[in-house]
Parts: C-alpha cells; sequence; structure tokens
C-alpha cells in the first residue's frame, strides 16, 4: 500500500471512530445550532487533512463536501456523522435555520404530490419524518383515506429512531401506514421494480455522492406511471435577490453561527454545499436523462429559487 493510500485509510478510520463517538446523544443544554456546528467543525478538520493529501489513485475519485475536495469513499461517512449528532435536535433546526419557512415548502410540495387514496409512497432521506407525516396528513384529510401507505427511508439510524418516536405518539402508531428502512439512496436493494406510485426525497439529493445513482434507483422502484419529486435547495436567479441571498449566506448566516455558536465553520459549510448542488435546469436534464419525463421546464422555484420542487414522471 502506497504512503498516500495509508494515509487515507487512516483517515478513514478515524472518521469512522468519530463516527462512533458521535451516535452520543447531546446533552439537552446544547442547542441544535451548537450541536451541528460542532459535528461540521470536525469534519471540517478532517476534509482539510483529506485535500492536503490528494489521491494518488485513479480508483480513488473525489467528490466536494462543502467546496472542500474529500476523497469519494469518506463523504458517506461524513454526512452520516453530520446527521448522527443532529439527529435529536434536527427538527428545532430546521426552524431556526429556516425561520420555519421549511413548513410552507413541505406543505405546498406534499399539496404538489396530491397522492390519491392507497398511494405507495417512498420517502427517501425522510430522515425524522417531516415529509411522510404531511403526507399521511394530507391522504386523510383530503380523501378521508386511511390506506395510504409511507416507507420512509434513510440511511441514518439516528435519524430513524427520532421519526419513530415522533410516529409513536400519533394516531399511525401501530397502523401499516408508516414503516421505516434504513439503507443507501443510491441502492434501494431490498425495493423491488415497479412497486411505488410515488418517490419523494426533501432536502437528501445532495448530500449524497452520485446523484445520477439516485435517480437511476428512484425510476426502477416506481410503477409505470409513477411520480418523482424532490425538494432541495436550489439556485436564486434574479441577480439583485442574488446579491441579497450571497451576503445573507456568506456573511450573515456563518456570522450568526459565530455568535449563537461560537463555530462559523459549520454555517460555511452549510451555504457551501448548498451552492455545489447543480441549479434548477442542470438538475431537470439529470432527471431526464435517469429516465422521467417531465412536464413544461421539470420544476417550481420556491421563494425566489432558494429551493425548487423537481418533478418527473416514469411513462
Ligand atoms: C436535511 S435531512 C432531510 C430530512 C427530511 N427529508 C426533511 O426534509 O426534513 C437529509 C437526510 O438525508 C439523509 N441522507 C444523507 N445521505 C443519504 C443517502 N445516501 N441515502 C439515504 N439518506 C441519506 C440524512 O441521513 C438525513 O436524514
Amino acid at each position: 500500500m502506497s504512503a498516500a493510500r495509508f494515509t487515507l485509510h487512516r483517515l478513514a478510520a478515524r472518521n469512522s471512530q468519530s463516527f462512533v463517538r458521535s451516535t452520543q446523544v447531546p446533552t439537552p443544554a446544547r442547542s441544535a445550532v451548537a450541536c451541528f456546528s460542532t459535528a461540521t467543525k470536525t469534519l471540517h478538520q478532517q476534509s482539510n487533512n483529506a485535500t492536503a493529501r490528494p489521491s494518488t489513485s485513479t480508483n480513488d475519485p473525489e467528490t466536494h463536501f462543502g467546496f472542500k475536495n474529500v476523497p469519494e469513499h469518506m463523504k458517506e461517512a461524513m454526512v452520516r456523522q453530520v446527521f448522527a449528532n443532529v439527529a435529536t435536535k434536527y427538527d428545532i433546526m430546521n426552524d431556526v435555520m429556516s425561520g420555519g419557512i421549511h413548513r410552507l415548502w413541505k406543505d405546498h410540495f406534499i399539496r404538489t404530490l396530491a397522492p390519491t387514496p392507497g398511494t405507495k409512497l417512498l420517502d427517501v432521506a425522510g430522515g425524522t419524518g417531516d415529509i411522510a407525516m404531511r403526507f399521511l396528513d394530507y391522504c386523510k384529510d383530503t380523501h378521508g383515506d386511511n390506506s395510504a401507505q409511507v416507507t420512509v427511508f434513510d440511511i441514518n439510524p439516528n435519524m430513524l429512531e427520532v421519526g419513530k418516536e415522533r410516529f409513536s405518539k400519533t394516531q399511525y402508531h401501530s397502523t401499516s401506514q408508516v414503516s421505516f428502512m434504513e439503507g443507501n439512496a443510491e441502492n434501494l436493494e431490498h425495493i423491488p421494480d415497479n412497486t411505488m406510485d410515488a418517490y419523494t426525497i426533501a432536502f437528501g439529493i445532495r448530500n449524497c455522492t452520485h446523484v445520477d445513482r439516485v435517480l437511476k434507483e428512484a425510476h426502477r422502484v416506481l410503477k409505470p406511471g409513477g411520480r418523482f419529486m424532490c425538494l432541495e435547495f436550489s439556485k436564486v436567479e434574479n441577480p439583485v435577490i442574488s446579491k441579497a441571498y450571497d451576503i445573507f449566506s456568506f456573511d450573515v448566516i456563518p456570522a450568526m453561527g459565530q455568535m449563537v455558536a461560537n463555530d462559523r465553520d459549520s454555517y460555511q459549510y452549510l451555504v457551501e454545499s448548498i451552492r455545489k448542488f447543480p441549479p434548477q435546469k442542470e438538475f431537470a436534464t439529470m432527471i431526464k436523462q435517469a429516465g422521467f419525463t417531465v412536464m413544461g421546464q421539470g420544476y417550481e422555484d420556491l421563494t425566489f429559487g432558494v429551493a425548487a420542487i423537481h418533478s418527473g414522471w416514469k411513462l
């Protein structure tokens, strides 16, 4: 084994040790913001180390983690570590960081999906079940339907645990309407071909290493006529609003992180990871390349393009 490759193996091993440590539940006194910040600071240090020793092997390509390049095989563990750390505070964190706007986006996302009675949904990167809960509520409130089913699928057991706990306090507890499955969006190996009416992924796909593989798997598991829908941070096109959004993102958010959590780095990482995701048109092209048929331009901007809903049909 070459010295460079040995170093990368040691980095990967250190990552997995950090991941084990990270599964400890943060003390209640720590805010969600501080929790996220600590995880991300560690990851920044690790990714800095990783980029200082570039891969020498063509079998070990690089990908991005924020604006930094890391060996592809390390990204999954790094993303896992972030979400393992934030799991118990994830829902509060969403409200803190978006000022509650994520709730409006998610409500609109489910209204756009407009599931019919009996819909079978796979919610990938489903985390704590925010989309799943809205889906079941929509089916019940709109159609009086209690035959719709959702599988919350996520790579992170900590996030799924929070979701299970949350559902255990609802009317959906001990019904067959919700189930949880752990796995990687890039390989839905336990889900047979042509079995889902709908596939959703909200704020999850930008964390995946190979977006093309995620889309291919989505296409495989959907029934003919099934619908793919993605809610993700996107690109603000209006130059005036884009400038204001950039200032808010790169100056205000990290500064807020510094003030609130004594950690600028994690907020810097957040805005960087959002900027690394392909803009609307490029992502719509990727969705088409995966075999989906899109209507019109294939997406809808939310809040000037801060987020966007992409949609495609398996025909
Ligand atoms: C920002 S959270 C979004 C959770 C939820 N969809 C929501 O909108 O509240 C991103 C989720 O993606 C999950 N995730 C990241 N990479 C993944 C992958 N490769 N496969 C499946 N889930 C993944 C994380 O564990 C995390 O729960």
